[in-house]
């Protein structure tokens, strides 16, 4: 059988940015938010765009969790102007809505909630897309995803297509300093995530296996550096890479359940990406280790690279949801829904839209174990109370 992997040029390390003087074109877009745009990480890229005789024009109105509204009027932005090279500048946020608003831009009337992987997209003849990350964390900069959210129901959705991967990822450590340590812990435990689901997922392979170890090692190593001494430029670069090669991996093998429990937290409790994911991941590994083999396995490879080990797999895959669940403890990440402050009330009030948004996700089909209605309650309640998971 015949796989492809698919990864834009990524270009690292420190002054990096620099290399904008290279790129060829004339009008560029630039999409980001004005929490970014304040602190001065627009004004660094529009200068060197300006002193390379480009036209440029600035859009900072991106917003958390970008519902499709968003992204129309971001879309409107680039064909008003008429840019031959879009610009993302910041968050998963504001890179996915540069890459759905990409998508309007070729296909003005294309409905975002029917994307599929299969359609013909056509956004490169319209224009490229270069991407700059400022948190290091969803390894949207060089994967095919986009996470949108529905108007009406406040849905998050995830959806694939190879076009959609970026042209160049640019990762430039000094633009993710300013980041603060709670979105530094949180965007890092996304990372985490995709590299471990991308490791057990069923479209695994070798290449994102690789990417996948690879990230693993480097999050357990450099994530507390970074949350501890955000200044840390070297801690930056290790982690805005290790975010990037789990991207490239989960990107290119998808995510799982861990992704699912944690876009319905996104919609309904409207807890951050990062944290949701990273609390579900603990407990998604318990409930997949039991009774499959090769994910017991698999989880233990991966615990194996941090020193953990033993010699019944199901065994090491819980000592390994056990470590994550310490390291979100030292970098202040919260591993139950009480430490994230969710009540009682409001856990009651949302598990059933919790349950039904989890099932909805595509990434579910990818988890090692199968899931019902059912379990996926059974562990969101364990989820809640902070009890590992023991079925
Ligand atoms: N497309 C993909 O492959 C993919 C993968 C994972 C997650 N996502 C999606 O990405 C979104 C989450 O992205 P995120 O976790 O990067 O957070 P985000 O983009 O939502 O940003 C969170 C906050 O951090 C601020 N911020 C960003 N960079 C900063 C910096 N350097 N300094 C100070 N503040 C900064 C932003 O302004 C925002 O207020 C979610 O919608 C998630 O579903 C997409
Ligand atoms: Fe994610």
């Amino acid at each position: 059988m015949s796989w492809q992997f698919d990864i834009p040029r990524v270009i690292f390390g420190e002054d990096s940015i620099e290399e904008l003087e290279l790129l060829a074109g004339e009008s560029a877009f630039i999409i980001t938010d004005t929490v970014i745009n304040k602190l001065g990480i627009v004004d660094r890229v529009t200068q060197i765009l300006a002193d390379n005789q480009w036209s440029v024009a600035v859009w900072d109105c991106a917003e958390p969790d970008p519902r499709i509204s968003t992204v129309r009027q971001a879309a409107e932005g680039i064909r008003n102007f008429g840019a031959d090279t879009i610009l993302a500048i910041g968050g998963g946020s504001v890179m996915d809505t540069a890459k759905a608003a990409w998508v309007l831009y070729a296909k003005p009337d294309m409905d975002l909630t029917a994307l599929t992987p299969f359609d013909e997209l056509g956004v490169r003849e319209k224009a490229k897309l270069v991407c700059i990350p400022t948190t290091a964390g969803t390894g949207s900069e060089v994967t095919r995803a986009i996470v949108i959210r529905e108007d009406e129901t406040g849905r998050k959705f995830a959806t694939i297509n190879p076009e959609l991967t970026p042209d160049i990822a640019i990762l430039e450590p000094v633009f993710v300093k300013d980041l603060p340590k709670n979105l530094t812990a949180y965007t890092g435990m996304d990372a985490l995530t995709h590299a471990v689901e991308g490791y057990v997922s069923s479209w695994k392979n070798d290449i994102s296996d690789g990417c996948s170890m690879k990230a693993v090692k480097m999050i357990f190593e450099w994530l507390p550096k970074s949350v501890e001494n955000p200044e840390d430029l070297v801690a930056r670069e290790k982690m805005l890479v290790a975010a990037s090669l789990a991207g490239m991996a989960f990107g290119n093998a998808q995510a799982a359940l861990a992704h699912s429990l944690g876009h319905s937290m996104g919609s309904v409790l409207r807890l951050q990406h990062g944290l949701s994911v990273g609390m579900a991941l603990p407990y998604t590994i318990e409930y997949s280790c039991k009774g499959e083999p090769d994910a017991a396995r698999h989880y233990s490879e991966l615990a194996s690279l941090i020193g953990i080990s033993g010699k019944r797999h199901e065994h090491v895959s819980r000592k390994f949801a056990q470590a994550i669940r310490e390291l979100m403890e030292r970098i202040g990440s919260p591993t139950n829904m009480k430490a994230a402050k969710v009540t009682k009330k409001a856990f009651k009030a949302s598990i059933d839209k919790l349950v039904q948004y989890a099932m909805m996700d595509a990434a579910i089909s990818m988890n090692p174990r199968n899931t019902d209605s059912g379990i996926i309650r059974r562990i969101y309640e364990y989820m809640f109370e902070g009890n590992p998971v023991d079925f």
